[in-house]
């Protein structure tokens, strides 16, 4: 793939530095726990089941309209922001016909390598942390984020991704993400756990200013605040 993107948006070397540092570091201790703290110690089995009760719950009830009704899955390109170890990538590859999983952890990124090295439809990227510089201009059909931006410390990040999600995927397509939503959030000073919380207010203003239409969203004002944005076709 092509490098093209370009963050149109100034984001701090510090943030992304921190981002980055965080993450391995939490990779390196107890990287299933902090992909999923449902456990401190994950069962392998287990742990990968949750993402594909995950992908269940989230991804498939929204097959209708990422296919647009007639298109097979298989023939679809799919992004994958912050996949961490691959424990829902692993089964949205079984789906669709090809995953970019991006990730701002290179710790993250080599254990997803070791789980997801059978699969030959999936490229993992160790990205920058605010954009999709490895990923075409209008090259994905459908773009997906779970439970990672509630964790980066920076509106500016989260929109710069907005608008390079905008950029990388096909007029038409969805964008399906989360974000910390919690009231209580806002008042706090943010970090790269409990991240930057968005009002309905602020989630409208991120679909208008990176060209998306917001379809629908969900859970306003809890810590998953769902999102669909769609590109306009
Ligand atoms: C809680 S884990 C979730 C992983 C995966 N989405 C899942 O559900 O299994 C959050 C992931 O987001 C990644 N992450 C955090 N900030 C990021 C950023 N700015 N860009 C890309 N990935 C990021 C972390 O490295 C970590 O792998």
């Amino acid at each position: 793939m092509k490098s093209t993107g370009q963050a149109d948006v100034a984001v701090g070397e510090s943030t992304l530095r921190v981002m980055r540092e965080d993450w391995n570091k939490r990779a390196l201790e107890n990287a299933e726990h902090y992909v999923q703290n449902a456990h401190e110690k994950w069962d392998e089995r287990e742990f990968f089941r949750s993402g594909e009760i995950n992908v269940a719950n989230e991804i498939m009830p929204d097959m209708h309209t990422i296919c647009g009704g007639s298109r097979s899955p298989r023939d679809l390109n799919v992004l994958e922001i912050g996949c961490g170890v691959g424990r829902m990538t692993k089964f949205v590859a079984r789906i669709f016909g090809h995953v970019t999983a991006v990730d701002v952890s290179s710790e993250m990124i080599a254990k997803a390598k070791v789980n997801l090295a059978s699969l030959d439809n999936v490229t993992l990227v160790n990205g920058d942390g605010a954009t999709l510089s490895a990923v075409a201009d209008a090259s994905q059909d459908f773009a997906y984020s779970f439970i990672v931006f509630q964790h980066i410390p920076s509106a500016e990040v989260i929109a710069s991704y907005c608008r390079e999600v905008y950029r990388v995927l096909r007029p038409g397509a969805l964008f399906k993400f989360q974000v910390q939503g919690a009231q209580w959030q806002r008042d706090q000073p943010p970090d790269t756990w409990f991240g930057v919380s968005f009002s309905e207010d602020d989630a409208r203003q991120l679909c208008q200013n990176s060209g998306f239409v917001m379809e629908r969203s969900e859970g306003a004002n809890t810590q998953f605040y769902w999102l669909w944005f769609r590109k306009p076709g």
